[in-house]
């Protein structure tokens, strides 16, 4: 077994929790085909090499511009908990116990899809991941920041019904001309009726240490999703240090939609002691699962088994899980570290 077989067999039997992941960024082409046939949906390409071909992305918004349209097989409840079961079933394989999955809700209802729906089918989903798998998982709602305050708010009171089977609130989509600040007074709220907070802080924005500075100081969130050019300014390093706030990387994601993993920000934080994760995203668009991007991550940056586990104890850290179950699962990755002979971070 060569060196890094051997890390990438460790790096996907590590137990972790994955909590940077869209369920709608989980439709592959396969399964895109199986609900299009139930639906009575005539798509434009058709075969998975077709579909794939249209994987062409240099950023963020020409990511999107093929990620929206793809969720028109999406339709009703069972085609969700379809999307949300197979997602589960990989993660399994993947070595994730835990998943904090975003959902866009504001992709489907500004369709005509009920809220209902989607979020009916997600729950249904995870309650057999947790009965079956057992992977037990949690849902962020994410607003769409291109989309207006008034129906992320509109959006948030339509979801208050279902509170217990939401665990915090995210923002997403087009961050270009989206600052943070709008939304405000919705976090604002969601804080008020008990969502933990998050929001994403693409890759490479114009403006994106000043969304940052505001995601920190102004919505007072508890994770940030991406967020690594924060390395610009070491104040606000410090900062999250200091708050332990969690950064969910996602490295294969990076190379996809900026020229690089991030691979220096990432590992340059983590020695700093930041609470960063790995995740996927998008793991049906960029062709990595999250021990995937595990094995990525190590193989450009040589890390070591060790730094693997501290990633992997950091998922649990940074997880909206109770501290007696983040401790459990945390004692669950030094075991499998002792096991497997390899030294605890210090
Ligand atoms: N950033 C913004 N919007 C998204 C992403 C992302 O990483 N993935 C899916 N929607
Ligand atoms: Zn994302």
């Amino acid at each position: 077994m060569t060196e890094s077989v051997a890390l990438a067999a460790f790096a996907h039997g590590l137990p972790k929790a994955e909590l940077h992941l869209h369920l709608e960024g989980t439709l592959e082409p396969e399964l895109k085909f199986a609900l299009a046939a139930r639906n009575g949906i005539e798509l434009a390409e058709k075969t998975v090499e077709e579909v794939k071909a249209t994987y062409d992305f240099t950023d963020l918004t020409s990511f999107l511009a093929v990620y929206y349209p793809a969720m028109q097989v999406l339709q009703t409840a069972e085609d969700f908990e379809d999307l949300a079961w197979a997602y589960l079933l990989r993660a399994k394989e993947q070595g994730v116990v835990h998943a904090e999955m975003f959902f866009d809700p504001q992709a489907h209802t500004s369709r005509g899809v009920p809220f209902e729906a989607v979020i009916g089918g997600y729950r249904r989903a995870i309650v057999r991941a947790e009965r079956e798998l057992g992977v037990s998982g949690e849902l962020i709602l994410c607003f769409l920041r291109d989309f207006s305050a008034e129906y992320a708010m509109a959006t948030l009171m339509e979801a208050l019904p279902y509170k217990g089977w939401i665990a915090g609130v995210g923002l997403d989509s087009d961050e270009r001309d989206n600052p943070p600040g709008t939304f405000s007074a919705v976090f604002a709220r969601a804080r008020a009726e008990g969502f933990l907070l998050t929001m994403h802080c693409d890759i490479d924005q114009v403006g994106s240490v000043e969304n940052i500075r505001a995601v920190l100081t102004e919505v007072g969130v508890d994770r940030i999703d991406h967020g690594t050019n924060i390395v610009e300014d070491p104040d606000l390093v410090a900062l999250a240090k200091a708050r332990g706030i969690g950064f969910t990387c996602c490295p294969v994601s990076n190379s996809f939609v900026t020229e690089q993993m991030k691979a220096e920000e990432i590992v340059g934080l983590m020695r700093e002691g930041v609470r960063v994760t790995i995740n996927s995203d998008d793991p049906a668009y960029f062709g990595a699962y999250v021990g995937d991007n595990y094995v990525a991550l190590a193989e450009y940056a040589d890390l070591s088994h060790t730094d693997l586990v501290q990633l992997a104890i950091n998922s649990f850290a940074a997880s909206w899980l109770t501290p007696a179950r983040r401790a459990a699962y945390i004692d669950l990755v030094e075991k499998y570290a002792a096991a497997h002979g390899v030294a605890l971070p210090a």
